[in-house]
């Protein structure tokens, strides 16, 4: 039986992951605000230092995988873009830079990041926020977003999760990651309904264009549903996983952009497909 750390392990779709992986035996340390073994806030540096030594000392330095599940939505507020992008974007990345080694010991973990399908559908996210995002610079991500008025929340709520995937897929094939035995993988959840969507449908702005967003199959995925989903992709049934953004979201991407991936190699995109092609020092 394993230990994963799941974040967010309080509600939605981070608590039924916690559920299903402790009904299965397994040792589920849970990071969260509240009801959690590990209490932190995850917006500022200092709760997310305490969450990473909490986990690590509670799981004895080794990890069999872990749940990227605690965020919040893009509901409206002045402060609301910088809080979403300490949560959703450095809430992932600092604790999962703090546990790599931990998660590097058992050779063969995995990591569940929660993305959205926001990514993909969600017009006018500045390009400048995301890579000032990489780049460690919340104040100019801010700044980015601030030009878009009322509807910076919604579009800092994308950033962070383009951010955030962005990061998943560098990352996830480096020797650190794939070479160590790590699979990182991202899951692009559509609307949900839990309570972080309830909140947005509770806002008779957010609520109006929720019922308007396209699903092919339509209603609301079921978090129970998504838990399932991460649970695979915790399990041996994934070591070939890596790297990839599994969209679990009802069809609207599919909808928005049928034609825009998967996509050949472009012309202009050739040199740098060989240089990487010629650098890559990957086992067989
Ligand atoms: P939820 O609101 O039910 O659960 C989120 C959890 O994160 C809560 O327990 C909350 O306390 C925790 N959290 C929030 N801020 C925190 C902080 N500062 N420090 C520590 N913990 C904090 O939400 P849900 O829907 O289960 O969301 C899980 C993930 O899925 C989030 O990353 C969200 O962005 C993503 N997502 C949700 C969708 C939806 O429609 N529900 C759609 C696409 C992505």
């Amino acid at each position: 039986m394993g230990v994963y750390a799941v974040t967010g392990s309080a509600s939605g779709m981070g608590y039924q992951a916690a559920q299903r992986l402790r009904a299965a035996g397994h040792t589920v340390i849970g990071v969260d605000l509240k009801d959690a073994e590990v209490i932190a806030d995850l917006s500022t540096p200092q709760g997310r230092r305490l969450a990473a030594d909490g986990v690590l000392a509670a799981a004895g330095s080794r990890l069999d995988g872990a749940v990227l599940a605690a965020g919040i939505g893009p509901t409206p507020g002045v402060d609301r873009p910088r809080l979403i992008f300490q949560i959703n974007f450095f809430g992932v990345i600092d604790l999962l830079e703090a546990w790599r080694p931990a998660l590097a010991e058992t050779a063969d973990a995995k990591v569940v990041v929660v993305a959205s399908n926001s990514t993909t559908t969600t017009p006018l996210v500045p390009r400048r926020a995301v890579r000032a995002l990489l780049n460690g610079d919340v104040a100019k991500a801010e700044r980015a977003v601030r030009l878009l008025g009322p509807a910076a929340p919604s579009v800092a709520y994308a950033a962070s999760k383009i951010a955030v995937s962005r990061w998943v897929r560098r990352q996830a094939v480096t020797p650190p990651w794939a070479g160590t035995g790590i699979r990182l993988n991202a899951l692009a959840p559509g609307a949900i309904m839990t309570p972080l969507l309830q909140q947005q449908l509770d806002s008779p702005g957010q609520a109006k264009a929720i019922h308007a967003f396209p699903v092919p199959v339509g209603g609301y995925g079921n978090p129970g549903e998504l838990a399932d989903w991460m649970v695979f992709m915790l399990s041996d049934s994934a070591n070939f996983l890596c790297g990839s953004v599994i969209f679990v979201d009802g069809g609207s991407d599919a909808y928005f952009r049928a034609d825009d991936w998967p996509k050949g190699v472009r012309v202009a995109a050739l040199p740098r497909y060989l240089a990487r092609f010629a650098r890559h020092r990957f086992r067989k």
